[in-house]
């Protein structure tokens, strides 16, 4: 059964480690998500942009295709099922679909207009035990055809979001979506210091996990992250292994043209990825 991740959230924060959020695009993604957070004992949150959930052909058919899953593949770790970025609507449309995770991306608004919709969310989200990631400072990159320029947000403005009551909070802290340039100038932990002083115990979600070096990522977790988002990494170990694959010409040796043959490379490196990650996050045996 999906469960909302305030419980692993706060779990993570108490115990100085993060849940792995991987964001999912079809079926093969969302089974070697599950699976090796199942074969490591972790918790985890399958991130759907709203992108992605066009392409899965809507929110009910992703919930029909987990749930599925849960059960045909006897996932029995904490797995939550997560709208990333989402719009208000977006939102609304997952916790009716019956998604137990959801993230109002309200960054791009003024303040006041972020807080009355966080504030709407909040409550009704509350109603039906779902948990809510709101965002304050909007994180760089392009992510559905969004494009943020990696600010750092203001803490008082997180304290002002975080008292409203959600479960999870995404400051911006310089991170970025995507690959990061080579010119780009790390972390600012003193910001993520800042919001960590002024939030308290509200766990705190770092965007971008793509490409952070090790040593960022513990300090981020040392310093009150308690959910790391990963995407790219995911995609370009696929398409890696894919194009390996269709490069060696074993699509046209036998059957290798089968789709259960031909996307088993990358399949098998999407867990591959996961479970680094899961390492280095320190939710491994923490289900
Ligand atoms: P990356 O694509 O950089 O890993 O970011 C993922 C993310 O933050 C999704 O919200």
């Amino acid at each position: 059964m999906l469960v909302s991740a305030k419980e692993m959230l706060d779990k993570a924060k108490a115990g100085h480690y993060a849940v792995g959020h991987f964001n999912i695009n079809n079926l093969e993604w969302a089974k070697a998500v599950l699976l090796t957070a199942q074969e490591n004992n972790s918790p985890v949150i399958l991130g759907v942009s709203e992108g992605a959930g066009k392409y899965m052909c809507g929110y009910k058919t992703i919930v029909g295709m987990v749930n599925g899953m849960l059960e045909s593949l006897k996932i029995t770790v904490p797995v939550a099922l997560h709208l990333d970025h989402g719009s208000y609507e977006g939102a609304l449309a997952c916790i009716e679909a019956g998604f137990s995770s959801v993230m109002f991306d309200g960054s791009h608004y003024p303040i006041e207009e972020n807080i009355a919709k966080t504030k709407e969310l909040v409550a009704i989200c509350a109603e039906k035990g779902i948990s809510l990631e709101a965002e304050v400072g909007s994180i760089g990159g392009v992510e559905d055809g969004v494009v943020g320029k990696g600010e750092c947000a203001d803490p008082d403005e997180c304290k002002m979001i975080a008292d409203l009551g959600v479960d999870m909070l995404a400051a911006g802290i310089g991170n970025i979506h995507g690959v990061y340039p080579d010119n780009w100038a790390g972390l600012s932990f003193d910001t993520l210091a800042a919001v960590q002083a002024k939030t308290g115990k509200m766990p705190l979600v770092l965007h971008g996990g793509t490409g952070i070096p090790t040593d960022m990522i513990k300090k981020a977790i040392d310093l009150g992250v308690s959910k790391i988002n990963v995407n790219t990494e995911c995609q370009l170990a696929f398409a890696a292994a894919t194009r390996a694959y269709i490069e060696a010409g074993k699509d046209k040796s036998g059957k290798g043209f089968d789709p259960r043959k031909l996307l088993a490379p990358g399949y098998e490196a999407i867990k591959a990825t996961v479970k680094e990650k899961m390492e280095l996050f320190g939710s491994i045996n923490k289900a």
